[in-house]
């Protein structure tokens, strides 16, 4: 549902509760730092960024500013409960690549979040001249995988021992890929 509130790009319910998707704006930053400490480490491994750091959350501010990332947030009742974004790739000959980050907290996970989450994020490349979507993830990462699968991401390469985390362990990356063009018709065998 579309609604008439300024910044709001969608209302949508999400395991009874109502939640808004609008784009992030640099007033956002606390709540999104907020958002970012609650989540298990491991979480926000596959992120560039660290983002439960405030240099963090300000880079992301920058970036958007600066027009080379988008974020949607899902926020309710105040809160930020999850996001995705869209980074174009700055590397010519991969400019038509744009990689899809989606977290959602654990309290809203598997009522359907992730999934407008991720379909917001494809309208949004869209926008932006995208015609391919990457998402890497570690291999251990059963749910994100699964959730990918299911919203037409399939398997482009394994990169093994690619990702170290804090603690110097070492996890495979799997790189998973979607056409922009063909996300509607994904969706809409899912409705
Ligand atoms: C991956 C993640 C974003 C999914 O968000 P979510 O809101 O729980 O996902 P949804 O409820 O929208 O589910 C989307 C689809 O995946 C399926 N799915 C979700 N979690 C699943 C699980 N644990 N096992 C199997 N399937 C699952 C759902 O059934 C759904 O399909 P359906 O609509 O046909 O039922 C969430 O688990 C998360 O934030 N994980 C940590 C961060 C991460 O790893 N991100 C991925 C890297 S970009």
């Amino acid at each position: 549902m579309t609604t008439g509130k300024p910044g709001v790009l969608r209302t949508v319910q999400a395991g009874g509760r109502s939640v808004e998707l609008r784009y992030m704006e640099p007033g956002d930053a606390t709540a999104l730092l907020a958002f970012a400490r609650s989540l298990q480490p491991h979480d926000l491994l596959f992120l560039a960024t660290d983002i439960t750091e405030v240099e963090g959350v300000n880079t992301w501010v920058d970036d958007i500013l600066y027009g080379q990332v988008a974020v949607i947030l899902a926020v309710a009742y105040g809160a930020v409960v999850g996001f995705s974004s869209v980074v174009r790739s700055p590397t010519r000959w991969m400019r038509h690549i744009g990689e899809l980050r989606v977290v959602v907290g654990e309290a809203f996970r598997g009522v359907g979040l992730g999934r407008h989450l991720t379909a917001e994020a494809f309208r949004i490349a869209a926008d932006m001249g995208v015609t391919r979507m990457v998402a890497q993830m570690t291999m251990d990462q059963l749910a994100a995988i699964r959730t990918f699968r299911r919203l037409g991401f399939t398997p482009m390469a394994l990169l093994p021992g690619h990702v170290v985390d804090e603690d110097g362990r070492s996890y495979d990356l799997m790189l998973m890929h979607q056409e922009v063009a063909s996300f509607a018709e994904t969706l809409s065998h899912l409705e």
